[in-house]
């Protein structure tokens, strides 16, 4: 037997109705929001990622799925949405559409991972892109849809934590601080990290290795470097967040794990999942799309990782909706009355609600065994007299009850009384 891929997984049909809930809830949420659905390749040149999420990171170092096609040209897996989704602004002229751009998708995302709980090699994000707003309010709207999200989830316990990492002009400052804080600890740290304080001393606050962890604990704050219109940018989001009654905490240490971040940066955390606690994570990038070929325009997003969400409404109980099950199982005892049942069923489905009939030449007692099973609301048997009168015998599952129904009314009837 072949065997599925090592951190990939199945969505089995007793398990998709979840993927279903959760999936309507974002879209929910981006109608409220006035977000438009994109879809964009599943892979792209990799060098939009080099340059999009950056060379230091460990998204681009170590986790790309990248191979060469069949006419020599390098591919990228997507390891996140964002790039792409900048990509296709650019590529398809929306700078000149009226601001600001709204956009959300539902994607799969592949990293070449170590797989553990919450973390997978193949997994999905809901997420939210807006582009050519620098004002805060946008930060602040962009963060209130994905809490609106999470709301709409009945997810509790999930903390938001935020922090500004500051523009290109605050963060040269910064970088200078880090450096000199860093440079008498560089030979304690690992390879990755030497080669970060070259190019990019930021992310060395990202790192995952306990040794250069330990020694970043008290490294320079990003907060204490702040330019004047950072600092105000930052306050008056949180004053938004506090007016709407968002709940938050700033964490200095958060810088994210991509590079094209700029000022406001977020996520949303659970300690009910283990070591993989963040379920969404998002910020802002004024400098993307420029530096991917485009104007100089300023955005903001974020993505929510739907394996973690699920994971989180398992393991903290979370309801999900019922299941939707057939309406009515229509049992037929012979040749002529399973035909019948066809056409009711038929006359069911057409009206856009769920039937079922048998398909293993089961015995009526067998058929109305299955039907339980499946969990269906009503059952009919339909027999001689049923197909000569044309009046079923329809019975309520819920409570055994049974009533007399004329085939040509039956589905009115079901819908009243499925309550
Ligand atoms: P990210 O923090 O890399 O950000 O990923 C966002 C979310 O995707 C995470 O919070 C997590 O829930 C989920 N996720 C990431 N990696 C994995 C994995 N290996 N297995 C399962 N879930 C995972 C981004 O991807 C940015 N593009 C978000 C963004 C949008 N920023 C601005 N716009």
């Amino acid at each position: 037997m072949i065997n599925i891929p090592k951190g990939t997984k199945d969505v089995l049909p007793n398990q998709s109705y979840k993927w279903q809930y959760i999936e309507d809830a974002a879209r929910e949420v981006a109608r409220a929001f006035n977000l438009k659905e994109v879809r964009t390749p599943v892979f792209e040149h990799t060098e939009l990622f080099q340059r999009g999420v950056g060379e230091t990171t460990d998204v681009v170092n170590k986790e790309m799925y990248t191979f060469e096609d069949k006419g020599g040209r390098s591919i990228t897996l997507k390891p996140e949405g964002t790039a792409g989704v900048a990509r296709m602004f650019i590529e398809n002229g929306l700078a000149s559409s009226p601001m600001p751009v709204k956009t959300y998708y539902i994607t799969p995302a592949f990293r070449y991972e170590r797989p553990q709980a919450g973390r997978l090699r193949e997994f999905h994000q809901f997420g939210i892109e807006v582009f050519g707003s620098p004002s805060p309010e946008t930060d602040a709207e962009v963060i209130f849809a994905a809490s609106s999200f999470l709301d709409k989830l009945k997810i509790k316990g999930v903390k938001l934590e935020i922090n500004s990492i500051g523009c290109r002009i605050c963060r040269n400052e910064y970088n200078k601080a880090l450096k000199n804080y860093f440079a008498p600890h560089l030979d304690k740290m690992c390879p990755n990290c030497n080669s970060r304080f070259e190019k990019n001393p930021l992310r060395i606050l990202d790192c995952k290795e306990d040794g250069c962890k330990e020694i970043a604990t008290n490294a320079p704050k990003i907060t204490d470097y702040l330019c004047d219109d950072c600092k105000k940018h930052f306050e008056t989001v949180k004053s938004l967040l506090a007016a709407q009654g968002v709940e938050y905490s700033v964490n200095s240490s958060i810088v994210r794990g991509l590079d094209y971040y700029s000022r406001t940066v977020f996520e949303f955390v659970s300690t009910q999942i283990g070591a993989q606690g963040t379920v969404c994570g998002g910020g802002r990038y004024d400098g993307l799309i420029e530096q991917l070929g485009g104007s100089a325009l300023p955005a903001i997003g974020f993505a929510a990782g739907i394996e973690r969400l699920l994971l989180l409404m398992e393991n903290t109980g979370v309801p999900f909706p019922e299941e939707n099950k057939p309406l009515i199982y229509l049992a037929g005892m012979d040749e002529k009355s399973r035909a019948e049942c066809i056409k009711l069923a038929a006359y069911v489905r057409g009206n856009g609600a769920c039937a079922e009939v048998d398909h293993m030449q089961r015995s009526v007692k067998a058929q109305l065994k299955y039907a339980d099973k499946i969990g269906a609301k009503f059952v009919a048997v339909i027999g001689e007299s049923e197909l000569s009168s044309r009046v079923l015998n329809v019975k309520k599952m819920s409570d055994g009850t049974s009533a007399a129904v004329k085939s040509d009314e039956l589905y009115s009837y079901l819908i009243k009384e499925d309550k």
